[in-house]
């Protein structure tokens, strides 16, 4: 039982006793005492009062008294209003630290066969151009997300669905045989996703241009010449010739899209991401134009004259939405039903969640409603896990194509940068070449990912390479470096070597006390992390357990503590601690160096 059980069965205990109140212990939730009193635990009093027909802080005083008479491991208290501030008795927070030390996945729920199903799905990318950094942050949310849900007892199927066909991969594939001249990745030596970017980027040039042509030889405005353009109908004719499965179209776009594939592996493998299930867009959306021509037979959706297919949503306040093109072809929002359904019938997904950026906050508005209006009972459910922008300070970064930085050329930044950085500062003294190149990434990388999670994820954000690379301060760095430290620690410990005794009968001082105190808070932050969707709570978490760390250290000596007891307890302090980190930075996807 942890320590807030205790106390809060004690109290229950007691104003039974006292009052012959019927109170439920899992409703009383006691707190961190407040810095300026006296205690580790707070419990409020007030729901008593009225029934105890006294003022609260003689209420509060009975219940404080019934506990140091009857319950071991309250040793004084005081009160402030309604405010009852408990003080743990000190040689009980050894046993709290015992229980912590003895708990296999320590701050985990075990899953069981009977824990209910999460779909996460994350990253997400369309195949024609390759990660940028608003996907970096999608997958490091979804990721941390599944891994903090997974913690929390849940069964998690992490998922992501690839938008590979379409006019956008269409745009690349008719640049490549216009002027592509057979390039290949390994004809350039670049990566395939950056091949096919290059493609697209190039289309668009060529279009542009085409369009400034007509524009101007035809005296016409810009929107105008577009509905002329030769290029533009070309992709469309070739998406209509994908559509219809048209064998040489088909074989470009599959050679094509394996190139890109390659490409996202390598950047997933970099990033520390993966998935448990990948579906594609090209599997997914004619189960989606189905569903939408089943719904325009019922009479829930209609179709124009020019035969397009249309939801009318403003009896729910929204707008007409576009289901299928008057070619036939069908929209994002087409496959999108499809993918769902799929979904809902591979897995019995209890809850489904989609990472996706808050700029598309309406089209999951729509497809929730649209799945409700199919029949579907899950469709109302539906929890869109949206996300804020994420920038870089002017001129931070160079990035290829000028507008947005790409993934591969961050994460080699940063990597540089923590080699760099972590050189300066004379970290890597006497190490392999080999090694040095391993902690650059795990620290470079670990850098990127807090700066990233640290922060409340429906916010906006600038991220900051220098400032998150910073040893000091609330980065990744820091709690590595803090990390790596504590390891150093007992490996000396082991050197020298001391076991870890007895400690029970030490009296441990305010330092360990608090210490102790915020690794017992790890499984209830798990949990609210769970329950809020939010990695940034544990990385918050881990920055204050760290700190609470070095205070300790910098007061404290271990290896130099005669006593063997206490040196035991100091001991356990750092492994505990250690081992709290990195489980809490591996709910985030950050690795933790054992050396630094
Ligand atoms: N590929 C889309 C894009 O890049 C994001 C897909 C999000 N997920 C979804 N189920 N619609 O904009």
């Amino acid at each position: 039982m942890s320590i807030d059980q205790i106390i809060a069965e004690g109290v229950a205990k007691a104003v039974k006793a006292l009052y012959g109140i019927d109170a439920d212990a899992a409703t009383i939730v006691p707190q961190a005492t407040r810095k300026e009193f006296e205690g580790n635990l707070t419990v409020v009093v007030f729901p008593w009062v009225k029934a105890a027909r006294k003022a609260p802080e003689a209420v509060g005083a009975e219940i404080g008294q019934w506990l140091v008479e009857n319950e071991p491991a309250v040793a004084r208290f005081n009160t402030v209003k309604g405010f009852l501030n408990i003080v743990v008795e000190p040689t009980y927070w050894n046993k709290v630290l015992a229980h912590i030390a003895e708990t296999p996945d320590y701050g985990s729920v075990p899953v069981t066969e009977n824990s209910p199903l999460v779909m996460v799905e994350y990253s997400s990318p369309n195949t024609n151009k390759p990660l940028h950094l608003g996907h970096v942050r999608n997958n490091l949310l979804g990721y941390s997300l599944s891994r903090i849900l997974e913690a929390c007892g849940n069964k998690v199927v992490k998922t992501n669905i690839v938008n590979d066909r379409g006019i956008h991969i269409c745009k690349s594939m008719l640049a490549w045989q216009k002027w592509g001249d057979g390039a290949t990745p390994e004809s350039t030596g670049k990566k395939g996703d950056h091949l096919i970017g290059d493609f697209y980027v190039l289309f668009d040039k060529h279009y542009r241009a085409e369009v400034k042509e007509i524009a101007e030889r035809e005296n016409i405005p810009a929107e105008e010449a577009e509905k002329r353009s030769t290029l533009m109908a070309e992709a469309r004719d070739m998406l209509r010739r994908w559509e219809a499965g048209d064998p040489e179209i088909r074989g470009l776009w599959e050679r094509m899209n394996s190139w890109v594939y390659a490409g996202f592996d390598q950047t997933y493998k970099r990033l520390g991401v993966d998935f448990d299930k990948i579906y594609y867009e090209s599997q997914t959306y004619l189960e989606g134009k189905e569903k939408v021509l089943e719904g325009l037979e019922k009479g829930l959706m209609y179709r124009k004259e020019d035969g397009s297919v249309w939801a009318d949503l403003t009896n729910e306040g929204l707008d007409h939405k576009l289901l299928l093109r008057a070619d036939g072809t069908s929209v994002y929002m087409t496959q999108d039903i499809g993918t769902a359904k799929l979904r809902f019938r591979d897995y019995p997904i209890d809850r489904m969640i989609y990472v996706v950026g808050n700029e598309q906050n309406y089209h999951f508005q729509v497809l929730s409603l649209l799945l409700d209006r199919l029949g579907f009972k899950w469709g109302k459910d539906l929890v869109h896990f949206s996300y804020g922008m994420v920038e870089l300070p002017e001129g931070k970064m160079k990035s290829r194509e000028g507008t947005v930085v790409d993934a591969d050329d961050l994460m080699e930044e940063m990597v540089t940068g923590a080699r760099e950085v972590s050189r300066e500062m004379d970290k890597l003294q006497g190490l392999s070449e080999e090694e040095v190149a391993e902690i650059a990434e795990t620290v470079g990388m670990g850098a990127l990912k807090y700066f990233l999670l640290k922060v409340d994820p429906r916010k906006n954000m600038l991220f900051n390479p220098k400032e998150s690379i910073d040893f000091n301060g609330n980065t990744g760095p820091f709690i590595q470096y803090t990390y790596a430290r504590i390891r150093s620690v007992l490996r000396k410990a082991a050197e020298k070597g001391f076991a870890i005794g007895d400690y029970s009968s030490v009296v441990p001082n305010d330092k360990e006390i608090a210490l102790i105190q915020t690794l017992a808070d790890f499984p209830s932050t798990v949990q609210e992390a769970g329950r809020t969707f939010s990695p940034a709570l544990i990385a918050n978490y881990a920055y204050d357990l760290v700190k609470q760390f070095n205070q300790f250290y910098h007061d404290y000596t271990i290896l130099g503590e005669e006593d063997e007891p206490t040196r035991s307890l100091r001991l356990t302090l750092c492994d505990q601690t250690s081992r709290v980190v990195k489980a809490a930075m591996a709910l985030l996807g950050i690795r933790v160096p054992e050396r630094m």
